[in-house]
């Protein structure tokens, strides 16, 4: 099972933050969490050439509805159409969240420091791409992750490193691990 999927442990409480058409999640129930979080606000917005720019022209409520769908008979799966800071949560209530929403420096630090205080002790806060850049911004996940370890003392995990430069401006598809140990 793919890092850092296997991370999550039976009766976790997990979240996804960014599920689009919900694959991933899919991968998520399988390693069988008690809970799952789907947090996305499919809604467009104004970047070029995301998968929800608007010149992208998806449906956005059509991708919700089709998540709705997918998910209705499992109840552990909670879905919020919010936007990932917006949602609330108590504080150390998860095992494991994977950031994988707005990939921009930006709201990457933000999701971090929204969703750090949320991990419980040995939780797991991940998320994707962290090499990841596009037309929009030149600082992705990478220095937002960086930034946000050291200034708070943290460990980094990073995997798929032989991806990283190969092409491509860090590789995709590169999954980061903080593991919380407070
Ligand atoms: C890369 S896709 C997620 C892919 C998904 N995790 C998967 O593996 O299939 C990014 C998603 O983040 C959502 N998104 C972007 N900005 C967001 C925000 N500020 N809050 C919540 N969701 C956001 C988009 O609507 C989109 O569905």
């Amino acid at each position: 099972m793919k890092w850092p999927l296997n991370l999550i442990k039976k009766d976790d409480i997990c979240a996804e933050v960014g599920v689009w058409k919900g694959k991933t999640s899919e991968l998520i129930l399988d390693m069988e969490p008690k809970k799952l979080h789907l947090i996305d606000c499919w809604i467009h917005q104004n970047y070029k050439d995301r998968m929800y720019s608007v010149e992208f022209g998806a449906d956005m409520d059509e991708i919700y509805n089709m998540v709705v769908n997918k998910f209705k008979d499992d109840s552990r799966v909670e879905i919020h159409r919010e936007k990932s800071i917006d949602v609330v949560f108590p504080e150390k209530y998860f095992d494991w969240v994977y950031i994988d929403g707005d990939h921009s420096f930006e709201a990457v630090l933000e999701d971090l420091y929204h969703y750090y205080p949320l991990i419980k002790s040995g939780g797991y806060l991940c998320g994707d791409d962290y090499g990841w850049v596009d037309v929009n911004c030149s600082r992705g996940p990478k220095p937002a992750v960086d930034y946000f370890v050291k200034v708070n003392n943290l460990e980094l995990q990073v995997r798929n490193t032989e991806n990283l430069g190969k092409g491509e401006v860090w590789g995709k598809g590169v999954p980061f691990v903080i593991k919380k140990n407070d």
